[in-house]
């Protein structure tokens, strides 16, 4: 008698493009069925129409902006009445938090010069900024995993990947004691994670942040990370049916740093992947370098 594979539906938030763009190809390469997402519906639909041309065909764009809870809860509802469930939900959209000066770019580009530290360097990183890295890379994650949590239950083999960063370790943060506040998975709740988010923002504001044991450079970009590495540990413990994950992608050529990568979207989307088709009763709360687990300290 012929098996048959049942149907794999994933969401690939961010994916018009970088990482997330790759990550719908490979999935696709797999007989995943991908639901590419983008805040700006001409880039999502002209992520998915490059995906066709190339062979793809089980791939449907839909508008996501995670910092917009209603445009989160829409999609939902597409899911839901399109296929009734969801099994791969891949967190992937992000933003750096920092402005750079277009003739800092220019000098990155001329040969020699440019390296990312010193192009971090000449980034600016206002309140406003913060406020926004913030509310995407952390708290745009948490909404998709409200919405979607319940239509995940509903997968026989349910998975979370959360795309961390190197920056989302807990060495990144200089401070001690929010340091063992985060590390401390038996005390630390959602409501506590979040009120260290506000706090983090409310010294940012008044320009404590460096005093009072935060990051100094690229420090919204660092805490949104390292909370999200933290939060994929509260996930896994309140949900321990669903196989959830963060992953640090490695250092790839992307927008989000203005492109100074020196691994190519092919190599970082393979982490990401690799989680996304684990076998059931995989391990979950884990930080992940690429492809191999790694420490979240
Ligand atoms: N590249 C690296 O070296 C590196 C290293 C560590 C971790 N990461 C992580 O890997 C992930 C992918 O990054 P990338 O390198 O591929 O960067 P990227 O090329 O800049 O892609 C980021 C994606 O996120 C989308 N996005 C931003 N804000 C959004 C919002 N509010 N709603 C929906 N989508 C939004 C962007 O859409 P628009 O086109 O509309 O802006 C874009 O599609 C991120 O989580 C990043 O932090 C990357």
């Amino acid at each position: 008698m012929e098996s048959t594979i049942p149907e794999r539906i994933a969401v690939v938030t961010g994916s018009n493009k970088g990482i997330g763009l790759e990550i719908c190809r490979q999935l696709l390469s797999k007989g995943v069925k991908v639901v590419l997402t983008a805040r700006d519906e001409e880039r999502g639909i002209a992520a998915v129409k490059k995906l066709q041309e190339s062979g793809a065909s089980d791939v449907v764009f839909h508008q996501l902006d995670v910092a917009d809870v209603s445009s989160a809860e829409a999609l939902g509802k597409f899911i839901q009445t399109q296929f009734g469930k969801l099994d791969i939900l891949v967190n992937n959209a992000a933003v750096s938090g920092a402005e750079i000066e277009p003739q800092a770019l220019t000098l990155s580009n001329q040969p020699g010069g440019g390296a990312f530290s010193s192009l971090l360097d000449m980034t600016l990183e206002t309140h406003e900024k913060a406020e926004e890295c913030i509310n995407i890379n952390y708290y745009g994650t948490k909404r998709m995993c409200k919405v979607f949590i319940s239509l995940l239950q509903l997968s026989q083999a349910p998975k979370i990947i959360n795309l961390s960063s190197g920056y989302g370790r807990l060495k990144c943060i200089p401070g001690e004691a929010i340091r063992k506040k985060i590390a401390n998975i038996n005390d630390l709740t959602e409501e506590r994670l979040d009120a260290l988010v506000e706090s983090f923002l409310n010294d940012f504001k008044e320009e404590k942040h460096k005093e009072n044991g935060w990051p100094s450079r690229t420090s919204a970009y660092k805490v949104s990370k390292v909370a999200l590495s933290a939060y994929t540990r509260i996930l896994a413990k309140e949900h321990p049916m669903i196989c959830t994950n963060c992953v640090d992608p490695g250092f790839v050529k992307t927008d989000i740093n203005w492109n100074t990568g020196t691994r190519t979207v092919e190599e970082g989307a393979k982490g990401p992947v690799m989680l996304a088709l684990l076998p059931n009763d995989s391990p979950s709360g884990l930080f992940y370098c690429q492809t191999e687990v790694s420490s979240f300290e």
